[in-house]
């Protein structure tokens, strides 16, 4: 069964055609970061305006670039929330349009669930079918707007367990970088000047006892307080050893937490996902501390893309579970188990 995948939620046009869930045939990702990275933060209107015009070149390709026809597709998975409301129409509107004009089953995708399956594709452990079967499993979800700590009974049984109260992982990471003068997306910026560094400054860590939550506006607030108390600008010796600092902050919470729950839970599995599971840091702090079995989707998976969007949709189609031609964006979408 092959899926086209749709992914507008944000900032990347995407577009993918993912055979069984699991086999990516075409994976196409038309990024707005230049476009972005001048104001330092995502615009929405601009943003909206370039899925617009992106959209049909990038859908175009992930199909002609493996020479497929519209017959060969079984249905089309989109992503129609959380996310920006302007984002999600075109994504959506764009995966009716086709879907009726094709006869196609349509499948709306929450994107956050889309992210856990980025485990699913082939470069990855879980490929074979018995892989597949041994949940129950522990996923963080670490993105730009969320940090959830989800418990996976099986394919749509979702059980919610934690979420930020405050700033998202990925937000805390752009905040810093922010902070610190190192552009955007702050993630990947914060991760590479730290590498250079040590973490020798101390820096609060939210530990929120007894709840799966996570809360990461105490840490930035720390983080500005400290640049501004000893004048750290971004070309500064000390930036390194600040954003290693910071780095470590973050990390050791999320690695502590989800391994903490993991063995408390006697999960089979720990599965990282979203933006922020590109981090080194804490893709290797996690599978050193995990009590189990950790799978990290490979680095290009972990950002948004279409292809986990396909995967995470060929499930729901499995089940049954497909939307109707009245679909409609949920921009404050929560994380449900939805079938099963
Ligand atoms: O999942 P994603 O691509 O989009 C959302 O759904 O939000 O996540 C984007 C977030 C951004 O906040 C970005 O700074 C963060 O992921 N990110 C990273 C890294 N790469 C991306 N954070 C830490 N280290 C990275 N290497
Ligand atoms: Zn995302």
């Amino acid at each position: 069964m092959r899926i086209l995948g749709i992914e507008s939620s944000c900032d990347d046009t995407a577009a993918a055609v993912v055979e069984d869930g699991r086999y990516i045939l075409s994976n196409i990702v038309a990024s707005q970061i230049d476009i972005h990275g001048r104001y330092g933060g995502v615009v929405p209107e601009v943003a909206s305006r370039q899925h617009m015009l992106a959209i049909m070149p990038v859908i175009d390709r992930a199909m002609k670039e493996v020479g497929l026809i519209w017959q060969d597709i079984d249905g089309i998975a989109v992503t129609y929330g959380p996310g920006l409301a302007g984002s999600l129409l075109v994504g959506v509107n764009v995966a009716k349009a086709i879907a009726l004009a094709k006869q196609l089953p349509i499948i709306g995708i929450n994107h956050m669930e889309a992210h856990i399956y980025a485990n699913w594709l082939i470069s990855n452990p879980l490929r074979t079918q018995e892989e597949q079967e041994l949940f129950p499993y522990l996923c963080l979800i670490v993105s730009g707007g969320h940090s959830d700590l989800v418990l996976m009974k099986g394919h749509g049984l979702f059980e919610k367990l934690g979420r930020t109260r405050d700033d998202a992982a990925g937000e805390a990471f752009d905040k810093a970088a922010r902070i610190l003068g190192l552009g955007y997306p702050g993630g990947p910026a914060v991760e590479k000047i730290a590498r250079s560094g040590k973490p020798t400054y101390s820096l609060p860590r939210a530990w929120l006892k007894g709840s799966y939550d996570f809360s990461f506006s105490g840490l930035k607030t720390a983080l500005w307080h400290l640049v501004e108390r000893e004048q750290i600008g971004p070309s500064d010796y000390r930036v390194a050893d600040v954003a290693a600092s910071f780095q470590a902050a973050i990390v050791d919470v999320l690695v502590a937490k989800t391994s903490n729950t993991a063995r408390e839970l006697g999960v089979n599995r720990v599965l990282l996902s979203g933006g922020v599971s590109a981090n080194t840091a804490l893709r290797n702090g996690i599978v050193k501390s995990s009590p189990v079995d950790v799978l990290v989707p490979p680095i290009h998976l972990c950002t948004d893309n279409a292809a986990m969007v396909a995967a995470c949709g060929y499930y729901h189609l499995l089940h049954g579970e497909i939307s109707d031609y009245y679909l409609d964006i949920l921009p404050s979408l929560n994380f449900t188990g939805t079938y099963g």
